[in-house]
């Protein structure tokens, strides 16, 4: 069959454009947007914090976050939007999504008794101004974390997912710098060592979550007394999941609770 541009003069010319189409075809379907350099910096620095952690111990950890120099907005190694674990946002092309969930890729959470801790800074997720959602779940955050200026994340407007689960470090210390984080819909603190009283107060601020998950965490007295009262001030919430924990009496496992009126 001839194409419209092949004739036996002008083949080249009608390769050249076919391979030129197929090219347009294939980033149309991969590209999210032209990564933002300051964003693409800060991811980086992100690998290279983690990586310090292992020293040469991890190979091809996050093999698609390379620095390629100076690279063109588009080329793979310097457009963030193609790395893996994140999204962009099609249009401004800043980085709306961090998956940076199990980083070292342990399958099993409770053998991973060599995975090393990780004094991630916090500073480094302020350059993400359009970002929605950070997912660090299972990452052997250190204590540092927690006190590295958690509350700055309230300067992210439209943060709304956060997952900071299994990350055994995270304890009661994180509340202060948490109940700044407004804008919160989803919030994962399972499998966390948060313990004691259940602090009503400072998920009573979180005024517009909608997930809370508190899972096999180390909370214990009386739930219905502490909590339920001022948790209802929470009128956006639709799941409160408090399973595993160790509350007392008729409540001492309340487990997912699908309604918010439940508590009211
Ligand atoms: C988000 O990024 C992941 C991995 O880079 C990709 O598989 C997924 O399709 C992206 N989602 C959207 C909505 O662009
Ligand atoms: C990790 O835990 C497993 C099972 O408890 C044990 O056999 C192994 O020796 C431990 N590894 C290290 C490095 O401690
Ligand atoms: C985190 O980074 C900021 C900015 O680079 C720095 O000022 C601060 O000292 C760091 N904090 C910790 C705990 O390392
Ligand atoms: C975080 O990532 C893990 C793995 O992809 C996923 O199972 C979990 O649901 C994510 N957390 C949130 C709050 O979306
Ligand atoms: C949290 O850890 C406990 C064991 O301490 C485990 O039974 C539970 O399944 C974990 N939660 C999730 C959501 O996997
Ligand atoms: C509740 O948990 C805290 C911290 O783990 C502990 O010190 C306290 O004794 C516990 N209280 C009860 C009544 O179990
Ligand atoms: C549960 O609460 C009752 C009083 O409400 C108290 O007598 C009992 O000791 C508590 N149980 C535990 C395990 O703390």
């Amino acid at each position: 069959m001839e194409c419209w541009a092949c004739s036996k003069h002008k083949s080249f010319l009608c390769w050249l454009l076919m391979l030129m189409m197929i090219h347009i075809l294939i980033m149309a379907e991969h590209t999210q947007g032209d990564c933002v350099e300051e964003e693409r910096k800060a991811l980086l620095e992100i690998k290279t914090s983690y990586m310090k952690s292992y020293g040469s111990e991890i190979d091809n950890f996050l093999p698609t976050w390379v620095d390629y120099g100076g690279g063109t907005p588009g080329d793979g190694g310097s457009n963030c939007c193609d790395w893996e674990r994140i999204n962009c946002s099609t249009t401004t092309g800043h980085v709306t999504k961090l998956s940076l969930y199990n980083l070292i890729g342990v399958e099993d959470v409770y053998m991973d008794n060599e995975s090393k801790l990780w004094p991630l800074n916090v500073s480094l997720f302020l350059h993400f101004k359009e970002l929605t959602s950070l997912n660090l779940s299972h990452n052997s955050l250190d204590k540092e974390f927690m006190k590295s200026g958690l509350e700055r994340l309230s300067s992210l407007k439209k943060l709304e997912v956060l997952d900071l689960s299994f990350n055994f470090d995270i304890d009661n210390n994180i509340l202060p710098s948490l109940m700044t984080l407004t804008s919160l819909k989803v919030l994962d603190l399972s499998n966390t060592s948060l313990n004691g009283n259940f602090p009503t107060n400072e998920f009573a601020a979180l005024e517009n979550l909608e997930v809370l998950d508190l899972s096999y965490c180390g909370f214990n007295g009386t739930f219905e007394v502490q909590g339920s009262e001022r948790v209802s001030r929470l009128r956006k919430l639709k799941s409160l999941n408090l399973a595993g924990n160790w509350f007392n009496e008729s409540k001492s496992n309340v487990g997912t609770i699908s309604s918010s009126r439940y508590l009211l």
